[in-house]
């Protein structure tokens, strides 16, 4: 067995915490089945005594790589020596609720967790921000916890590319699609990309996905992709939650243990100005994960409709930060 990780899940006692995403981790889906894992759930008094619920599950579950687990409400015990953080909880969107009151209401808690951050977490510590809005809370918790490298944080559009890649295998009836990606925002901007995707044939023959995409068929993955959340909202009366949790477990996996050769995923990282999104701010970029790391694909083309989409979901980046900042 190697070392433990400490891993802290914020927002412990909610659905994707709960339909997968804390199983997952201690089935050693994202770290291995060699790592134990020292878990710290941190949630707001109102949530512990469900979380204390899921505890009593998870231990009834006998996962062998649980080595510890504790709950708190405090950020800076729940950030204590953190070594990768999934950061879950966030204020939902009420009825009558502005955008703009979602974004300072999210503001205070990624400000507090960001300055704890700061306090206890490590020069190695890992952030994946999947509360939303995800892409401006990672930006602000990012600003808040400056001790610590820009490069440490994250925000997920992993579900977003699951959705695109199995939206191309349906519309083509293929398996083993690779390489979409999504650029911009977590939001309906969002810039599904298919163009330099690959896929199996049932033949088993490796081809380029674009020959077998129409224009309409590209546009409707586009469509499907973007209003997916809705869709899972109006048919489950719940947000997407199974799905969300495979998606920052994917994430974190590739993250920690390197993307496979010849492929890359999407990321929500902070911007190096590439593909027009203004420097610094929390955008979904192709990445690839080696040693730890995550650098952005470059040098992808792209037509003049998705670089005028991915300049509008970067006008949106810009103006949830001037909001918040
Ligand atoms: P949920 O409402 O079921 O659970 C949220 C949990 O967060 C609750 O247990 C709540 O008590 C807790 N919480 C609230 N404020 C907190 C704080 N300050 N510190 C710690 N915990 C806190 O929500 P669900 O379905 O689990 O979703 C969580 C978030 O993930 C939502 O913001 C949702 O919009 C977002 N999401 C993001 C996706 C993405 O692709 N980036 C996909 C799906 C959901």
């Amino acid at each position: 067995f190697k070392e433990p990780l400490r891993v802290v899940v914020s927002g412990a006692a909610g659905q994707i915490s709960y339909s997968g995403l804390l199983s997952k981790l201690l089935n050693g889906d994202c770290f291995g089945r060699d790592t134990p894992i020292e878990l710290r759930l941190l949630e707001i008094p109102p949530a512990v005594r469900a979380c204390e619920g899921v505890v009593k599950e998870l231990h009834d579950c006998a996962f062998p790589l649980l080595k510890d687990i504790k709950i708190t409400t405090e950020a800076d015990e729940a950030f204590d020596g953190v070594d990768y953080a999934f950061l879950v909880g966030a204020f939902p969107r009420k009825k009558g609720m502005e955008r703009s009151d979602l974004l300072q209401r999210n503001k205070d808690i990624f400000v507090k967790q960001g300055k704890s951050l700061n306090r206890f977490g490590k020069e190695t510590t890992k952030v994946v921000v999947v509360g939303n809005p995800a892409n401006t809370n990672a930006l602000i918790c990012s600003e808040y916890a400056h001790s610590l490298p820009k490069k440490n944080f994250s925000c997920m559009s992993r579900l977003d590319h699951n959705r695109t890649i199995s939206q191309v295998a349906k519309h083509t009836g293929a398996t083993h699609v690779k390489n979409c990606c999504i650029f911009g925002n977590h939001s309906p901007t969002m810039v599904p990309v298919v163009e330099p995707a690959t896929l199996e044939t049932k033949e088993g023959l490796t081809v380029a996905a674009d020959c077998l995409l129409t224009s309409v068929s590209k546009e409707m993955i586009t469509d499907t992709v973007r209003q997916r959340g809705s869709e899972i909202i109006a048919f489950r009366g719940l947000s997407s939650a199974l799905s969300a949790a495979k998606a920052a477990v994917d994430h974190v996996k590739d993250w920690a243990s390197g993307t496979q050769p010849g492929e890359f995923v999407s990321m929500g990282v902070c911007s190096d100005g590439s593909y027009g999104v203004p420097e610094g701010l929390f955008s979904s970029y192709p990445v690839v994960c080696k040693g730890g790391e995550w650098s952005i694909v470059h040098g992808l083309g792209l037509s003049e409709a998705q670089k005028e989409a991915i300049e509008i979901s970067a006008k949106e980046l810009l103006k949830e930060a001037e909001m918040v900042l």
